[in-house]
């Protein structure tokens, strides 16, 4: 056996060269994290269309997002082709409640035809967040997408500010979650800071709200909004706890609590009690910062929703942007029940807010903001054509950061550095490049949403109508979502003079297709 002699420290020496380089190299945080095991992954990953034809799930049947989903945010984050070949392999026909989009044949917008064109499209919002009630602040978002709320403690360091370096390469807002602003949350991107029930980076030594110091946090950050939350679709009426041995120095600072204790998020804010005393609030916030003031709820119980509406029609007070997130949406813990059953999923929740605002003629002056799995281009366009204005994407921007749906995210232990504070899985993942992928997605979103549009004879996503959508019923059966829902003429829509706005936005934005040069016998 002399060959073993020297094949065998030759492969061991090989191995260690590709143990290193996968620890060296930014890339990929699971190959950093766990050399040369890492490397299977991306095997398997890349052989998975051949062997799941003979052993495995199909690309359709993995949950929360398929394979089919998760491999178009990947492919779209780092800019590959993310075109599926041979057809849909979704079972369309037999599939009730499935969305078909209906494009128009001679529309006035145009899409254009070579796949990258339009990456580069501004896709402002059509309506102007505070423009309705005057706020000193008023401004019209530069995107309609936008990162949803995931606070650091729940994402490590390094993904937060891969996340907000990405916000700032795609110019959307990022949205800081609960946990407080960190040092990772400045790193460029624009800001909606959300204030859940503990303040977190806004509060005394005693836990209470405090004004001043959410002034001072204002005005050292690019924030331009704030986002009240009232609850969360995954886990609406809940609070939370983070581990005392999760609270690490950073965390504590960024939260304003001492380290080494368990950090407790009640179930209810103490500084409001009901609608009245939240628009109070709402109001307060508005006039000492300036800024544009919402809230985020999941939707449950519809009282709460009409005495809002009610108190909006008949009172000089109101919130400038409802968030609406589906009982689907993504958390970083939550007992099983919460996630899989309590709040209606985004669809049905919002076809229900959304008319009581219209009756009361306000859903015009709201900013509507969609988010549960609306990071996907067809869950987005049903989002647009019942009122939403912008989407929020959680998960979908942490797929595009390198998760890998390994569903751990309450462990501790994720693999990919995402959803972790253990130091040494974090490192792996190398926010400058994260941070691209993270912007390629979210215009990449933009892309498809401008085209589809397009697709649909208008130029812009706002501007697509419940009439634009059926919901398949099975094989022989479709109904307009207008009628699945009961909206009413013009519901779902901006006003006329912000859908007048938008249009000419967008007419010196998105580069328009056009034909081949006519024939000269061409019916023009
Ligand atoms: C890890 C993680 C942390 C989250 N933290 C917050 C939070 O601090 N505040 C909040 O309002 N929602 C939080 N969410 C919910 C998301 O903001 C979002 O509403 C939800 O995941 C639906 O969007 P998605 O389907 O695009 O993920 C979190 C979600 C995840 C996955
Ligand atoms: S634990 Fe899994 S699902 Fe959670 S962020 Fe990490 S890779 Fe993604």
């Amino acid at each position: 056996m002399r060959w073993a002699r020297h094949a065998v420290p030759a492969a061991v020496t090989a191995l260690a060269a590709l143990a290193a380089r996968d620890l060296l190299q930014r890339e990929h945080a699971l190959r950093r994290n766990f050399p040369l095991l890492g490397r299977a992954r991306y095997l398997l990953e890349s052989l998975g269309p051949e062997l799941r034809q003979y052993i495995v799930a199909g690309n359709n049947e993995e949950r929360p997002f398929t394979r089919d989903q998760r491999r178009w945010v990947y492919a779209s984050a780092k800019r590959q082709n993310n075109y599926f070949g041979f057809g849909t392999d979704n079972d369309i026909e037999y599939t009730p409640g499935y969305p078909i989009i209906k494009h128009r044949t001679f529309g006035r917008a145009v899409p254009a035809s070579t796949p990258t064109i339009g990456h580069e499209v501004r896709l402002p919002s059509a309506k102007v967040l505070g423009a309705a009630r005057r706020r000193a602040h008023a401004f019209r978002p530069e995107s309609v997408v936008t990162i949803s709320g995931m606070s650091f403690g729940s994402l490590s360091g390094p993904a937060v500010e891969a996340l907000n370096r990405g916000a700032a390469i795609a110019g959307c807002l990022h949205n800081t979650g609960e946990g407080g602003l960190s040092p990772y949350h400045r790193h460029g991107g624009e800001l909606i800071l959300q204030l859940g029930t503990a303040y977190f980076g806004c509060r005394d030594d005693r836990g209470r709200f405090d004004l001043a110091r959410l002034k001072d946090v204002v005005a050292g950050a690019p924030v331009r909004a704030l986002e009240i939350k009232l609850s969360q679709g995954a886990k609406p009426s809940l609070g939370g706890l983070l581990p005392a041995a999760k609270v690490s120095a950073e965390i504590a600072a960024t939260r304003g609590i001492p380290t080494g204790r368990d950090c407790v998020s009640p179930s209810r804010h103490a500084e409001f009690s009901d609608c009245d005393s939240l628009l109070d609030w709402v109001e307060l916030l508005a006039a000492e910062t300036g800024l544009p003031v919402g809230i985020k709820s999941a939707v449950g119980d519809l009282d709460f929703w009409t005495e809002l509406a009610d108190l909006m029609r008949d009172t000089d007070r109101g919130v400038d942007f409802v968030t609406v997130d589906g009982g689907e949406g993504g958390t970083g813990a939550a007992p099983l029940i919460f996630t899989d059953s309590v709040s209606l999923p985004f669809q049905q929740g919002f076809a229900r807010i959304y008319p009581i605002f219209a009756e009361r003629d306000l859903h015009e002056q709201v900013v509507f903001i969609g988010s549960g799995k609306l990071g996907l281009p067809d869950n987005a366009v049903v989002a647009f054509a019942l009122g939403c204005d912008m989407v929020a994407v959680g998960r979908e921007a942490m797929l595009a950061i390198g998760c890998i749906q390994a569903q751990k995210c309450h462990t501790d232990t994720c693999p990919t550095g995402v959803a972790t504070q253990n130091a040494w899985l974090a490192r792996g993942l190398d926010p400058a490049s994260k941070a691209v992928r993270a912007a390629h997605y979210i215009k990449t979103l933009r892309r498809d949403l401008t085209k589809v549009a397009e697709a649909c004879g208008v130029e812009h996503p706002g501007l697509i109508d419940t009439d634009a959508v059926e919901i398949l019923g099975g094989r022989t059966s479709a109904t307009p979502l207008r009628e699945v829902y009961g909206y009413r003429p013009g519901w779902g829509l901006p006003s006329a003079a912000d859908r007048q706005a938008v249009v000419k936005l967008m007419s010196t934005e998105a580069p328009q297709g056009g034909s081949a040069p006519p024939s000269p016998t061409a019916q023009r």
